[in-house]
């Protein structure tokens, strides 16, 4: 899909405009957008929506064609709430309301004249971004693996934003495209089948990001994980014939000095639980567990292809968790990279072994902050639902203000995310008769504890671990992946510029 940015003035106006279809908004109070207005010479808008034919509530719709006076083939009319003010929400049901519509559409392209400017609370790169990953949202298909592929329902592929062209609008809009693409890459990689998708898969991409954009980066092997004695990680691999792969990936876009933000992605490729095996019912959504890697191989395309000038370091630990007669057993004890002895209570509590080690790594880049993201918690679905990730950092000043750019870019993106506590009390729970501390805490808290058990590897920077269990894909008959948390790491990196 095709996007860019279409100026009008009293030269070049709306009604003169030739495309497939023009989207206007109208509103329940039956008034009529500026652009609405602008298209309505022989009143055909205003008769429409009198006559009830278009409610005007957020996301109706209703097509008009051949409007006397108008150049576009097509006027869509697009409802977008009551038109005392146009909230977030209304504009962005409206926005996915007006990209279905264009589906069906046996139009080539369109102009998106909506109220992108006059959103509460919001900017106009706020519905820039909004337009664009509702867009390309609309065009997906998980149907890398099908000999058949899925029709493409899309007949709008070229997309004007009516906008003012300034340097602003432009950068917002090359900004969300680059969003959209590493939204794309992550669910690409979350949705296809472990099988394909496994640890060398996600090195061989990382490698492919590295060649495109110019990153650094690099693979280590079994030998050399050893070398660096991640016992804990390497643990987790013990079940699996695929070879694990520590990936890191680095864009130095600021200045050498300057410290990096590093990302750290949980990227276990399959989650069988191991010996501690998980039931079989829906036991093939254990694919999306590298979710956390892939946002990070996705945040990556989009700084690489933005050319953020900020020093980010990603890192992504990637192995299988396998039942085997080589596999750890419940009760086994094993070292971590930083020297703390791990009973391993249940082999299913996996994506904090390999994550204690990949952020004892991430210490010899002396970080300005480190945020990990894992499909940690099936208790994190509990507490928060499909609609916010958990947000764990330490409570002192500094991490409350870190706590609160991470929730804020998420606000911005629509890529929500919630506190949840972390604290002496829950490290408590981790307590173990025979190692430092063991991998699952006793009942309660268990999205905390397993916060907690990562805390005790990242006191030598700012941190904060990101629980996208809920939301990093959906089950049911819209199975797949969905590309969170992208849009609100890619804010986050974005504002530290
Ligand atoms: N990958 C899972 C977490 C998960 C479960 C994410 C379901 C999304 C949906 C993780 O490795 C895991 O198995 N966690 C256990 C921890 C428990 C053994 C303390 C869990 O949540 O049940
Ligand atoms: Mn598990
Ligand atoms: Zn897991």
């Amino acid at each position: 899909m095709d996007f860019s940015i279409k100026a009008f003035d009293t030269k070049n106006t709306m009604a003169s405009a030739k495309t497939g279809c023009v989207a206007v908004a109208v509103f329940e109070n039956k008034k009529l957008s500026q652009a609405a207005q602008a298209l309505d010479g022989a009143g055909d808008i205003t008769a429409a929506l009198k006559s009830g034919d278009i409610s005007g509530k957020a996301g109706s719709t209703l097509l008009l064609r051949g409007l006397a006076g108008v150049a576009a083939e097509r006027v869509l009319l697009v409802g977008l709430g009551n038109g005392e003010s146009i909230g977030e929400k209304a504009f962005t049901t409206g926005v996915q309301a007006a990209m279905k519509a264009f589906s069906t559409l046996g139009a080539a392209d369109a102009i998106i004249a909506l109220p992108l400017a006059e959103v509460k609370e919001r900017d106009v790169n706020w519905s820039i971004r909004t337009v664009v990953l509702a867009g390309r949202d609309s065009i997906y298909r998980s149907d890398a693996q099908k000999s058949k592929k899925d029709p493409a329902p899309n007949g709008v592929r070229k997309i004007a934003l009516a906008v003012p062209n300034n340097a602003g609008t432009k950068l917002a809009l090359a900004q969300a495209i680059a969003v959209a693409n590493g939204v794309q890459l992550t669910k690409d990689l979350g949705n296809l089948s472990a099988n394909v998708c496994t640890p060398t898969y996600l090195a061989e991409t990382a490698k492919k990001l590295g060649k495109d954009y110019m990153f650094n980066v690099e693979v280590l092997e079994r030998k050399q994980l050893e070398a660096l004695k991640m016992g804990s990680f390497l643990s987790v691999t013990n079940g699996s014939e695929q070879p694990p792969k520590f990936i890191v990936l680095k864009h130095m876009g600021g200045k050498p000095k300057d410290a990096p933000v590093v990302l750290v992605g949980k990227g276990i490729t399959f989650d069988t639980g191991g010996i501690s095996i998980k039931p079989g019912a829906g036991m093939d959504e254990m694919k999306f567990d590298m979710c956390g890697a892939a946002s990070v191989l996705g945040t990556f395309r989009a700084i690489g292809e933005m050319g953020l000038k900020l020093n980010v370091i990603g890192i992504v630990a990637a192995c299988e968790n396998m039942p085997s007669g080589r596999a750890t057993k419940p009760g086994d004890i094993v070292t971590s990279m930083n020297g703390l002895t791990i009973e391993v209570l249940n082999t299913d509590a996996e994506g904090r072994l390999i994550l204690c080690d990949a952020l004892t790594y991430a210490e010899r880049f002396n970080p300005a902050a480190v945020i990990d993201v894992a499909t940690l918690t099936g208790a994190c679905i509990v507490a928060l639902g499909h609609h916010h990730s958990g947000l764990f950092t330490r409570n002192d000043d500094a991490h409350n203000a870190l706590a609160e750019e991470i929730s804020a870019a998420g606000r911005a993106t629509g890529d929500t995310l919630w506190r949840l506590p972390i604290g002496e009390e829950y490290n408590e729970q981790l307590k173990s008769n025979f190692a430092d501390l063991a991998n699952i805490g006793s009942p309660g808290g268990a999205s905390c504890t397993a916060a907690a058990f990562l805390e005790n590897f990242t006191r030598k920077y700012p941190w904060a671990h990101v629980d996208i269990a809920g939301t990093a894909w959906k089950s049911g008959a819209a199975k797949g992946a969905t590309g969170r948390p992208v849009p609100m790491l890619t804010n986050f990196l974005i504002n530290r510029t």
